[in-house]
């Protein structure tokens, strides 16, 4: 039986592909060093084998690759404004740690490696939706660093034989996102305090906007990335996306039916690194993996309210 590797196992994005492989039977192997993820998101993964170790040690990698077929690599530093705040850190965490795992995969033998790219890759430029032929346009540490992984991702699959495929994703929210810290994603912040009836800040006028991605159809993604021939996805980046986009004016909005908030929010000035609009054109997905989306906005965000109300966080 095929065994996977999930990296970043105990954090929103790699508990949720760690979740759907052990719901469909397969054998997965988890590693997390808390250092973002939490503990209480392994609880109902106990068929993975989990181990707590950190990426940006080879000797880790190579151990971990061991035995291992397919690797989704979700372990990031993934906030914008951290990375801002501490370049180096997220240069070590998300490009040092992903040249190491991949080292260690083809010395071990991992047939292939499916990587969480980022929509931030392509900046802020003008161009709606945003397309693959694109050039990318850094404007944070957290986009340099996510492109750097992105570009190993290709040169491994060209030079070495890796079966690598980045899914660039934008905006990715729902059940299992920390809502907890000033770096968390803005869905997982806002369901939080609008439940709890605090005061919310958006930063800048709100007209921002951003293609909002349901957990769900993110994990589809990745296992169709997966299981697709290689001659279609080895060496190929893809957009992982709705195709639709909505400002934070509009998710307030919503939001507040969904949870009866009953405050305004707070505006402070933008965020520095921040991108002003973001929509992915999907095409390149459905060609190559077959991924079409399945959960629209509304129903993502009714169930992830919902689930933010039971865990009472
Ligand atoms: C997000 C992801 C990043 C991913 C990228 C892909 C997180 C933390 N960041 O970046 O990993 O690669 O999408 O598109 O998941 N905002 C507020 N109030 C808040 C918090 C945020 O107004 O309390 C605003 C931000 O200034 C920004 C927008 O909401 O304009 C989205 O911010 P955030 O959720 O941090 O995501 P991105 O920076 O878009």
């Amino acid at each position: 039986m095929a065994k996977y590797l999930v990296t970043g196992a105990a954090g929103f994005i790699g508990r949720s592909i760690a979740a759907a492989l052990i719901a469909r039977g397969d054998s997965v192997r988890g590693i997390d060093n808390f250092l973002s993820g939490k503990r209480q998101n392994l609880i109902g993964l106990e068929e993975m084998e989990f181990r707590e170790g950190d990426l940006r040690k080879y000797a880790t990698c190579a151990s971990v690759c061991r035995g291992v077929d397919t690797i989704f690599h979700e372990a990031a530093l993934v906030s914008v404004p951290q990375s801002v705040a501490d370049p180096i850190t997220a240069n070590a965490i998300c490009v040092d740690a992903t040249l190491n795992l991949l080292e260690a995969a083809r010395e071990t033998g991992v047939r292939r490696v499916v990587f969480a790219g980022s929509s931030a890759a392509y900046g802020d430029s003008e161009t709606l939706p945003k397309h693959e032929a694109m050039l990318p346009n850094p404007i944070s540490p957290y986009a340099s660093a996510k492109l750097a992984g992105e570009n190993y991702m290709r040169v491994y699959a060209r030079i070495y034989g890796l079966e690598t495929v980045v899914l660039r994703y934008f905006n990715v929210f729902g059940p299992y996102q920390d809502p907890t810290s000033h770096y968390s994603g803005v869905m997982a912040i806002f369901c939080r305090k609008m439940l709890a009836g605090e005061q919310i800040t958006i930063f800048g006028d709100g007209e921002q906007s951003r293609d909002f991605t349901y957990i769900e159809d993110v994990v589809l993604a990745n296992l169709l990335a997966a299981s697709a021939p290689a001659d279609k996805i080895a060496g190929q980046v893809m957009n992982l996306a709705t195709g639709g986009r909505v400002t934070l004016n509009e998710i307030f909005e919503t939001l507040s039916s969904l949870t009866g908030y009953k405050g305004t929010p707070e505006y402070a000035p933008p965020r520095s690194g921040d991108i002003r609009h973001s929509l992915a054109d999907i095409c390149l997905a459905r060609e190559l993996i077959g991924y079409q989306p399945t959960i629209d906005l509304q129903e993502g965000l009714r169930r992830t309210v919902a689930w933010y109300r039971a865990a009472g966080i």
